[in-house]
């Protein structure tokens, strides 16, 4: 369909796709389908009767604050609560001055993207990678560095920062998700870790650290975040609420350099002026109640139990010939299929038999991934799950006879 508007629109937006992800959330927006698609969190998992009584609290007795705007780096005394909690619970050493309340880690991202770079910078990002796209809106080349069970492989990367610094092309940012990645599920190893600190050292970039799930671990041992080993300052690190609270708040904290968080104000100003002050005092007396570190386990009871039972459906109902991972925390298995299956083929034949999943080409920068899928456990109720994945197993045991 042609657009009335297509000469006035910026080039920035018109090489802009909508994000497939979303576009694909909309098209199955039944109430018939199971999906396995969204990695949305579950309802069920939001804490509806202490957000009801804080919010009451706050109109109560704070109405005057809790209404009002708030400065653009967020509430002072929220962001100082954060600084001591991180410290203690992560050990990140931080200040109030090193930490942004931001509309969700999209905003964290959009922030990062819109303060450090310049059409054709470069930004490596994993392939597959959650967020393609957030970076080219600025005019950023992105890179894709191949992502294994272990996470992105950080000696390809080294690879690429040689290559692309032969060729005098800038690299300003990795972005990286270390706890069970999006879609991938994959955890960057602690030798990964290290090794990407110095090669942000040794190449002179920074580092996007995204890490939304890392409180949704159910098996092994917590790794420490890039922010926590970061010695010389070149993680910007995103954290947010929407899996531990609720997506809904829209809420989410960026720990940075001093000056990088500056200048990410200065961004923010033009944006939205400042985050969601109602949210920030909810989210600030949910902490000081002592009840996210009861939501973070019983998240995690909750989420863990269903992705045992995907895995143990996956292994009762597909066919051998195809692999899935068993993610260490977060909400999504990849799937990999033989290599001349298509999975958005698979998809629309899943649709119709209202099940849905989301197909991994989106995820990759190069269009390849055609072969994958990323299934995610958080939503749907154990039944459900079981009725989707059997489905699946029976579609892709035809299209694997068919091809036979
Ligand atoms: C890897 C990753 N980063 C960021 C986000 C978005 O987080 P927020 O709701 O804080 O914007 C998501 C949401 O699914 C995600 O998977």
């Amino acid at each position: 369909m042609s657009d009335t508007y297509s000469d006035l629109y910026s080039d920035n937006i018109k090489q802009i796709k909508a994000s497939a992800i979303r576009e694909i959330c909309k098209l199955i927006a039944r109430p018939e389908i199971i999906s396995l698609a969204g990695g949305w969190p579950d309802p069920h998992t939001f804490p509806v009767t202490e957000a009801n009584k804080i919010i009451n609290d706050l109109l109560d007795h704070n109405w005057k604050y809790v209404l009002q705007y708030s400065t653009s780096e967020g509430l002072p005394e929220f962001r100082f609560y954060l600084s001591q909690w991180v410290k203690t619970h992560e050990q990140i050493d931080v200040s109030p001055d090193n930490i942004l309340l931001t509309a969700g880690s999209t905003q964290g991202m959009d922030l990062a993207g819109k303060t450090l770079l310049n059409p054709d910078d470069v930004v490596c990002v994993g392939l597959p990678t959650y967020f393609v796209g957030a970076f080219t809106i600025y005019g950023a080349r992105e890179e894709g560095i191949p992502v294994d069970c272990d996470g992105m492989q950080i000696d390809i990367l080294a690879e690429k920062l040689q290559s692309l610094k032969k060729q005098n092309r800038l690299v300003k940012l990795v972005y990286i998700q270390p706890n069970f990645q999006n879609p991938t599920g994959a955890t960057l190893t602690i030798e990964r870790r290290k090794r990407l600190l110095q090669l942000a050292d040794e190449f002179n970039f920074l580092i996007v650290e995204d890490n939304p799930y890392g409180d949704l671990l159910y098996e092994g041992e917590r790794l420490p975040s890039l922010k926590s080993l970061d010695q010389n300052q070149r993680v910007i690190y995103l954290r947010s609420f929407s899996k531990v609270f609720s997506p809904g708040i829209r809420l989410a904290w960026v720990a940075a350099e001093k000056q990088i968080i500056r200048k990410m104000v200065i961004a923010k100003q033009f944006i939205d002026a400042c985050s969601n002050n109602l949210s920030q005092y909810i989210m600030f007396e949910y902490f000081k109640r002592g009840f996210l570190e009861s939501q973070i386990k019983k998240n995690i009871t909750y989420y863990k139990s269903k992705r045992d039972f995907m895995l143990t459906t996956l292994d009762k109902y597909v066919p051998g010939e195809i692999h899935w991972n068993r993610p260490r925390g977060g909400f999504v298995s990849f799937v990999t299929l033989p290599h001349h299956m298509d999975a958005e083929e698979i998809l629309y034949k899943a649709v119709e038999q209202n099940v849905a999943f989301v197909a991994g080409r989106p995820f990759f920068i190069d269009n390849s991934g055609q072969n994958t899928m990323r299934l995610s456990f958080a939503q749907s109720t154990e039944p459900e799950i079981d009725t989707a994945i059997k489905i699946l197993g029976g579609l892709l045991q035809t299209e694997i006879d068919r091809n036979k």
